[in-house]
């Protein structure tokens, strides 16, 4: 087996990307959901912003769709330490749950044959694909940069409310920002603002957002109208669970 068959079929995947007859072994198979996202055919000329691009999933397929320039940003260093920052509760639990650096020890030369240093996956997959995409490694909570995009990442934050005012200031139409873990809506959440902590029992995602809360902190960072354009769940490939997502668009 080649080394970048290995890696596709044995590394730590986020994303299922599909290349020369290989398959990565991710966490989402993202392509069979595509069309709750709701995103445009064609991207000609545009720039995006793709905000906790982890592999770059949505990275790749915009360039693809034609935009002009894209920009991967997240805080993962992609060394095989956390992607994210849990609870201090929960930092030492989550530490051994997720540590990365396996694949890194193991799939380091086949990195490295490609000019990496470390295992970005977005890297990875534009040069395997013969694609020009940025990537910066940042935090939402700065961006002083450009965009539209910001998939399954605000649970994960301490403090959603100044991320959506730094993807409003990032963006310059509009801004696609999907909730995952998120609250289904019921008697008691539909149309109402719901945002419930749950640091304390988990410590990778800080809070569950209604969508009627999600549209309300889109207004009040300032875009004009926000809209959730659909919700479906989404398998989990690693523990054999779905998990609830709605995606919203918000306009400037
Ligand atoms: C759940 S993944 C979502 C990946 C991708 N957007 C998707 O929808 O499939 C969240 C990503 O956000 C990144 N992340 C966590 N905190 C961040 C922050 N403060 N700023 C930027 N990225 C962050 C993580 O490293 C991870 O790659």
């Amino acid at each position: 087996m080649s080394d970048l068959k290995e890696l596709f079929e044995n590394g730590r995947w986020y994303h299922c990307f599909r290349h020369e007859g290989m398959t990565s072994n991710g966490t989402y198979d993202i392509e069979q959901y595509i069309s709750h996202y709701k995103f445009e055919n064609n991207y000609q000329g545009r720039t995006i912003l793709d905000v906790g691009c982890s592999d770059g999933y949505f990275s790749i397929l915009m360039k693809e769709h034609g935009a002009q320039r894209v920009c991967g940003v997240d805080s993962n260093k992609y060394d095989g330490s956390l992607a994210f920052v849990p609870s201090n509760a929960f930092k030492e639990v989550h530490e051994e749950k997720y540590r990365n650096a396996d694949d890194i020890v193991r799939f380091g030369p086949t990195y490295k044959e490609f000019g990496l240093e470390n295992s970005n996956k977005l890297i990875l997959m534009a040069k395997l694909k013969g694609l020009e995409i940025d990537y910066r490694h940042g935090t939402i909570y700065d961006l002083s940069l450009y965009g539209e995009l910001c998939n399954d990442l605000l649970e994960h934050l301490r403090d959603p409310i100044t991320a959506i005012e730094q993807l409003y200031f990032a963006t310059r139409e509009k801004c696609i920002i999907t909730v995952s873990s998120a609250m289904k809506a019921n008697w008691l959440t539909r149309n109402k603002v719901v945002l419930t902590y749950q640091g304390h029992i988990s410590g990778g995602s800080f809070y569950r957002l209604s969508e009627t809360a999600a549209k309300a902190m889109c207004k009040a960072a300032g875009f004009k109208k926000a809209e959730v354009v659909d919700r479906f769940d989404m398998l989990n490939r690693v523990h054999g669970v779905k998990n609830s997502h709605f995606v919203t668009h918000a306009y400037k």
